[in-house]
C-alpha cells in the first residue's frame, strides 16, 4: 500500500461520496419517468432484482479491485494482471469512459445551474414559456454558468479526498435527502397527486417487454455508477478496516431509495399538472422533463400558492437536482485526474489543469452543439438520424460503453485476478465472508450469468443506437 495515499476518513464518509456519486439526475428524473411508462410497479420490482442480483456484485468487484492495489482503473487492471496490454487497455477504457461521461455531463449540470439561477430570480414565467428552453442553451449567458460549474468543481477536488470529496458530500448529501422530502410532502398536498402515486406504484405487467427489461438493467447500471472507473478509484481510497460488502450494500440502499422516492415527487407533480395525462407521451428523456415539462408545472403552481411560492419550490427543485449532478461530476472527474496523478505523477494541481483544458475545450465544443455552431451540430449521420457532437458523446459513452465494461471487470476480476484473490480482498474487514452464501453467489454470478448479460446489452445496444435494429 502506498504509504501517504490519502483515504476516506470513515465509513460513513466512504458511505456517502460513493452514494453522492451515484445518486444523480437519473435517480431524480430518469427513474421516476422510466418506471411510470414500463409498467410502474412491475419495473420497479425488475429494477430492485437487477440491482441486487447484478449490480451489487460488480459494484464490489469494482471496490475490491481499487481498495487491492490503492490504484484507479488503468493501475488497477495493470497491477493485477501483470501490466498485460490487454487488461490494461480496459482500464484506459475505463478512464475515458468517465472523461467522456463528465464533459456531457457538465453541459447539462450548466443549464441546471443556469435555471436554478433564473427561477431564483423570479424569472419563473419565462422558463415556463416554450422557446426558454431552446434559448438559453444557445445564449453566451451559459459559459457564465460554466465558469461557476467549472470553479465549483476545481475548488473541491483541488482539496483531495478528506478535505474535498468527501466533505461536500457531507453536506451535499443530507441537504440532498431534506430537500426531497420536502418537496416530497408539498407534492403531495397537491390535487390529484394520488393518481400519480397509483400510476407510479401499481404493476402492470403487460407493459414488460425485452426492451424495457434492458433498459431497467442499463437504468440500474449506470445509476449505481457502474462502469465508469468510479467506485474502482473509490475503492482506492478505501481503509482496510471497512467492510466492503455491507457498504456497497448501503451505496445500493440509499441511491435506489433516493431514485424511488423521487417518483413520489415527480409523478404527483405531473397528474396534479395534468389529470389526463398520457404517461405514454411523456418524453423519457431527463433533459426535457427537467428543462421543459416542469417548469410549466412550477408557473401553474402560482395559481394555488402564488408567485413567490411557486418559485421557491422551483429553485428548491433545481438546487436539488444541482447537487445531485455536483457530487455525481466529482466522482466521476475524479477518475482521470487520479489516473494522472498515479499514473504520469502529475501533482493534484496540475492533473486538475490538464483536465480542466482539455475537458473544459470538449465540454465548450459540446455546448456549442446545440445550434450555435452548425458543424457541431448535424456532425455525423447514424441510427437513423443526423447527431450531434453532444448526442454522439451521450450515445458512445453512457449509453453504450457501460456494460461493456461492466463485462471487462467480471472476466478479470473471475478469471484473471481470479476468485480466490478477489474473496481474500472482500474478507478485509468482513471476516465472516469467507465460505458464505453472499461469496457462493459473488463469485459464481461474476464468472457466469452477469458477463454473459452484460455482453447481451452492450450487443443489443450498439444494434439498437448505432444501426436501429434491435436484436431483442
Ligand atoms: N448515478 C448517476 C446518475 O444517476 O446520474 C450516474 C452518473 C452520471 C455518475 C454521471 C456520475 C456522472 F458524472
Amino acid at each position: 500500500m502506498s504509504e501517504n495515499r490519502e483515504q476516506f476518513s470513515s465509513r460513513l464518509g466512504f458511505i456517502l461520496a460513493a452514494a453522492g456519486s451515484a445518486v444523480g439526475i437519473g435517480n431524480l428524473v430518469g427513474f421516476p419517468v422510466n418506471a411510470a411508462k414500463n409498467g410502474g410497479g412491475a419495473f420497479l420490482l425488475i429494477y430492485a432484482m437487477f440491482v441486487i442480483a447484478i449490480c451489487l456484485p460488480v459494484m464490489m468487484a469494482e471496490f475490491a479491485m481499487g481498495r487491492h492495489t490503492d490504484k484507479g482503473p488503468v493501475g488497477a487492471f495493470g497491477a493485477l494482471s501483470n501490466q498485460q496490454s490487454g487488461w490494461r487497455l480496459a482500464g484506459l477504457i475505463g478512464v475515458i469512459t468517465p472523461f467522456m461521461i463528465g464533459v456531457f455531463y457538465t453541459v447539462i449540470s450548466v443549464w441546471i445551474l443556469g435555471y436554478l439561477y433564473m427561477a431564483a430570480t423570479g424569472d419563473l414565467a419565462y422558463l415556463a414559456s416554450e422557446a426558454a428552453f431552446g434559448e438559453y442553451i444557445n445564449s453566451p449567458t451559459l459559459f457564465l454558468s460554466m465558469i461557476g460549474v467549472a470553479a465549483l468543481i476545481f475548488a473541491i477536488l483541488k482539496m483531495g479526498v478528506q478535505e474535498g470529496i468527501e466533505k461536500a458530500s457531507k453536506i451535499l448529501m443530507p441537504s440532498l435527502f431534506f430537500m426531497l422530502i420536502c418537496l416530497v410532502i408539498f407534492v403531495l398536498t397537491l390535487d390529484n397527486a394520488m393518481a400519480g402515486i397509483k400510476f407510479y406504484i401499481i404493476p402492470n405487467f403487460e407493459k414488460i417487454t425485452a426492451s424495457v427489461v434492458n433498459g431497467a438493467l442499463s437504468q440500474a447500471f449506470f445509476s449505481l455508477s457502474l462502469g465508469m472507473g468510479i467506485l474502482i478509484t473509490y475503492g482506492s481510497y478505501l481503509s482496510k478496516k471497512t467492510n466492503i460488502v455491507s457498504s456497497a450494500k448501503m451505496v445500493a440502499l440509499t441511491d435506489t431509495s433516493v431514485a424511488f422516492i423521487a417518483g413520489l415527487m415527480i409523478l404527483p407533480a405531473i397528474f396534479s399538472f395534468n389529470p389526463d395525462v398520457n404517461t405514454s407521451e411523456l418524453s423519457e428523456s431527463s433533459v426535457s422533463l427537467i428543462f421543459v415539462l416542469l417548469p410549466k408545472i412550477f408557473l401553474a403552481l402560482q395559481a394555488s400558492i402564488g408567485y413567490f411560492a411557486a418559485s421557491a419550490v422551483a429553485s428548491l427543485f433545481f438546487l436539488l437536482v444541482f447537487f445531485a449532478a455536483i457530487t455525481s461530476l466529482v466522482s466521476i472527474i475524479e477518475v482521470p485526474v487520479a489516473y494522472l496523478i498515479d499514473e504520469k505523477k502529475q501533482s493534484r494541481k496540475k492533473a486538475l489543469g490538464t483536465i480542466g483544458v482539455f475537458g473544459g475545450l470538449l465540454t465548450v465544443a459540446c455546448a456549442l452543439s446545440f445550434g450555435m455552431v452548425a458543424f457541431l451540430t448535424e456532425m455525423l449521420n447514424y441510427g437513423g438520424g443526423t447527431k450531434s457532437m453532444f448526442d454522439l458523446v451521450y450515445d458512445l459513452f453512457y449509453e453504450t460503453i457501460l456494460p461493456l465494461n461492466g463485462f471487462f471487470v467480471c472476466l478479470f476480476v473471475s478469471y484473471r485476478w481470479k476468485k480466490h484473490a478477489l474473496n481474500k480482498e472482500l474478507s478485509v474487514g468482513n471476516e465472516g465472508f469467507e465460505g458464505s452464501l453472499m461469496q457462493r453467489y459473488v463469485n459464481f454470478s461474476l464468472s457466469t450469468f452477469i458477463p454473459i448479460i452484460l455482453l447481451a446489452i452492450f450487443l443489443n445496444t450498439v444494434a439498437t443506437k448505432f444501426f436501429a435494429q434491435p436484436l431483442f
